[in-house]
């Protein structure tokens, strides 16, 4: 099959938020340092009615609707998350149920785990499931979903939540460009989740910092060594000089915003640091003096960052920020933070602006596995009709309805004293969650869940 890539997209936000002005009130930390300092103005969550299970019903019901699809015509179902409820059973056997009216049992694929990575490891996973010999025509799904949250804490403003469903198959408007992935995996503990009685992980912020920019530096280097031999080998001279301008617009996975911008700045520091030196002052005026750093010196440079995110800045406006709106409003979404960054892109310009442009993508998961990949996006009706399709997310965001900073962390702390606990009935009302939203209606003595549609 050809030009194997996402046919639709369907996503999913809580309906409920904090602002982030009124967190860093409560919190009684600076005015500015959540919103300016992280880049974040809005922090979606889940109340006790939502939990991974139901995140991902919700997307993959509106996903085969919004297709008009049925789920008999889905081969294989791929599920990204590091929210876990279960140790063995996987949220893709939850989903069968979605399946069970249609008939259709046969469907591949489980659950992929790495921190924030686990929906770039599915989305890879469909994908050569279309390429493969197993491929027996039928389309694929991807869901990345997760529930973001943290003790309370400096990293506790950088919680969120969400899903993104992604429709797989041939001859799709979002094509993977082949032969183009680069991938840093590493051990680190930065970040991740060692207490199984909670749901919160165990964070080294600075370290968790230092290992995304070191694997962004990384996958950087080989994506542009790998596109270039790549142009070499096809004759394509159109990633000779792979740099920063290669891509029309860049996605990132993103904790929050701030980190994203000054990951925008790396790349150019990247750049930068690959120009032969005569061309420097020609091509990076005023930064000479920086000629010659080393990146392993500079996750924490603070000249370094400057120079290159203020010279960087227009670069990053037309290139990335347009793909910060759902991380900008809803927060970290771990596994779905890159997809929300892909639709962000997609809903903020007309559709006749984004044919044939070359998206990149850089996934990062703590732990740590990354991965730099890039897509070229298809101008016709295709693209034109799943951009018209997501374009409800607009309307999604400003219909949620505002919680109160201290009524949030009174629902947190509900939340870790009945964590893991059978039986368990939520307490939290259904009126606030948007129609066709699906939520546990109970977890029964044996643990298992049911499930209510609004
Ligand atoms: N106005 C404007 N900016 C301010 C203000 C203010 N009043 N006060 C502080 N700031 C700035 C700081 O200067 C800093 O910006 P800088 O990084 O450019 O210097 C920023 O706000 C954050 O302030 P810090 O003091 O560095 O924040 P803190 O250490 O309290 O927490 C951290 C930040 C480490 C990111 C924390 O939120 C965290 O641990 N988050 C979870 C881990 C994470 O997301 N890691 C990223 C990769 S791994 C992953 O995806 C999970």
């Amino acid at each position: 099959p050809e030009d194997v890539g996402i046919l639709g997209i369907h996503m999913v936000v809580p309906s409920t938020f904090v602002d982030q002005k009124e967190y860093e009130a409560f919190h009684g930390v600076p005015a500015g340092k959540y919103t300016i300092g992280l880049g974040q103005d809005k922090m979606g969550f889940c109340t006790d009615r939502e939990d991974i299970h139901s995140l991902c019903m919700t997307a993959l019901n509106g996903l085969v609707r919004k297709m008009g699809i049925s789920y008999s015509d889905i081969g294989r179902l791929d599920v990204g998350t590091e929210t876990i409820v279960d140790k063995s059973k996987s949220v893709k056997s939850v989903l069968m149920k979605l399946f069970e009216e249609s008939g259709n049992h046969d469907v591949e694929g489980l659950d992929t785990t790495n921190a924030c990575y686990g929906g770039t490891a599915a989305l890879f996973n469909a994908i050569s499931w279309v390429e493969s010999s197993a491929w027996d025509g039928r389309l694929a799904v991807v869901i990345a979903g997760d529930i973001a949250v943290y003790a309370e804490g400096s990293a506790r403003p950088t919680g969120g939540a969400g899903a993104v469903a992604m429709l797989i198959g041939p001859n799709a408007p979002l094509v993977m460009e082949r032969g183009l992935r680069a991938s840093y995996m590493a051990h680190a503990y930065d970040f991740y989740k060692p207490n199984l009685s909670s749901e919160y992980p165990a964070v080294d912020g600075k370290l968790s910092i230092q290992c995304y920019l070191g694997a962004l530096d990384s996958c950087y280097q080989t994506y542009c060594r790998k596109a270039r031999k790549l142009s070499a080998l096809t004759g394509d001279s159109s990633n000779d000089a792979v740099g920063i301008n290669s891509f029309d617009a860049m996605v990132f996975h993103s904790p929050y915003g701030k980190l994203v911008e000054k990951s925008f700045a790396r790349l150019v520091l990247n750049d930068f640091l690959s120009t032969p030196l005569e061309r420097v002052p020609e091509v990076y005026p005023n930064l000479e003096k920086f000629a010659g750093v080393k990146l392993e010196e500079t996750y924490f440079d603070r000249d370094v960052e400057k120079g290159f995110m203020s010279f960087s800045k227009q670069l990053f406006c037309r290139k990335t920020m347009p793909s910060l709106l759902l991380s900008n409003q809803v927060g970290n979404m771990y596994t779905a933070s890159l997809y929300g960054g892909l639709v962000s892109y997609l809903i903020s310009k007309p559709v006749d602006e984004l044919g044939g442009k070359r998206v990149g993508f850089f996934s990062y998961g703590s732990g740590l596995a990354s991965t730099m990949f890039s897509m070229k996006l298809v101008s016709g009706p295709k693209l034109a009709q799943l951009v018209s399709q997501l374009t409800y997310v607009h309307d999604s965001l400003a219909r949620r309805t505002k919680v109160d900073p201290a009524d949030y962390t009174a629902m947190m702390a509900a939340k870790e004293a009945s964590y893991n606990k059978a039986p368990f009935l939520p307490t939290a009302s259904t009126d606030s969650l948007f129609p066709g939203t699906f939520y546990l209606n109970e977890v029964d003595q044996m643990y298992r869940r049911t499930y209510g549609q609004v």
